[in-house]
């Protein structure tokens, strides 16, 4: 394989940056010409594709975004879309793809695969939301950043002797709830995989401030079915004491990845083009007890994510 491109896609993650340098570099070193391609999908059926040399990922390792941008495309799930991206593909002669994006992003992968394709899957996002791998590029920043915003809320919480609910992302998985969470030390963690029990909240919160606490905090992931507005207006009826909303929204997805996430995203981009060099078919990479790993990318889209249970219950003891 000598041609191949690159492209990130859906939500942005820290560390996206990470891994497309990782690419591009690799593919360099193994003198092929390497494509990026801009905006995901959506650059692709524009044909917004550019090559790309060792210089034009100097000094992005430690930025937050996509210097190739990203874009949640509706045109390439249509069949005239998809047809014009795989149309571009072919006019630019790319002989394979590395995907960086979350699970609508690698299944278009996937259907490119099945067009003929072969499509490595890199996990980008920040939601830690895809079943084959332990964690996902930018997850680890997200969480960082997630703590550090706990920590501000902590001290004019304390202050106001309030309860604060903070809302972060994460779609249908509580990660990071669950881990800002618990090393945040908050007092509860809603998370969509388990069914919250106010009741026990309410508890939870009057006894902690019969024994002298001056705060409380609840991180509660978007994907519960209780708003945070309405959790808060429920917890303020029931305990008397005042509770504010906190929703931290897009701070998460920016800022500088952490060493985690450039760890991560230069591992699997580095797997992602040796895969193509050796004409691999179609892979999802990613990490699995600390070790890279690749697998079908079929396979790998249709695992079912299981919560890490040890997590939950540990939360509960410790909160
Ligand atoms: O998938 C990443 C994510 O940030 C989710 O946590 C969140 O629900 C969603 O993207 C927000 O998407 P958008 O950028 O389209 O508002």
């Amino acid at each position: 394989m000598k041609r191949i491109g690159v492209l990130t896609s859906g939500g942005d993650a820290p560390g996206m940056n990470a891994a497309i340098r990782a690419v591009v570099r690799t593919a360099i070193a193994e003198n092929m010409e390497i494509y990026g391609i801009e905006r995901g999908y959506e650059g692709m059926i524009n044909g917004e594709i550019r090559r790309m040399d060792i210089s034009s990922v100097g000094d992005i390792i430690h930025r937050g975004g996509t210097i190739l941008k990203t874009a949640r495309s509706e045109r390439f799930v249509t069949p005239e879309g998809f047809q014009r991206g795989l149309d571009m593909i072919e006019n630019f002669g790319l002989e394979g793809l590395v995907v960086i994006g979350g699970d609508g992003s690698l299944t278009g992968g996937l259907e490119l695969s099945r067009a003929g394709v072969p499509v490595m899957g890199l996990p980008g996002t920040i939601d830690n939301d895809l079943a084959y791998t332990d964690f996902t590029i930018g997850f680890d920043t997200s969480v960082n950043t997630v703590l550090n915003a706990i920590g501000n809320i902590r001290d004019t919480s304390s202050s106001h002797e309030r309860t604060t609910v903070v809302e972060v992302m994460g779609r249908n998985c509580g990660d990071i709830a669950l881990y800002a969470g618990l090393a945040g030390g908050a007092e509860t963690v809603l998370i969509p995989e388990v069914e919250a029990d106010i009741s026990s909240i309410c508890k939870k919160i009057i006894i902690g401030k019969n024994r002298g606490k001056v705060h409380s905090l609840i991180v509660r992931a978007e994907g519960v079915k209780m708003t945070s507005q309405e959790l808060a207006k429920v917890l303020e009826e029931r305990t008397g004491i005042e509770t504010k909303v906190v929703v931290l929204g897009y701070v998460q997805r920016g800022g500088s990845p952490t060493a985690r996430d450039r760890m991560l995203a230069s591992q699997v981009g580095y797997r992602a083009v040796q895969l193509l060099k050796e004409d691999s078919s179609s892979r999802a990479i990613g990490i699995s007890g600390n070790r890279i790993i690749d697998i079908d990318l079929e396979q790998a889209l249709k695992m079912q994510r299981i919560a890490d249970t040890s997590l939950i219950r540990l939360a509960e003891i410790l909160s």
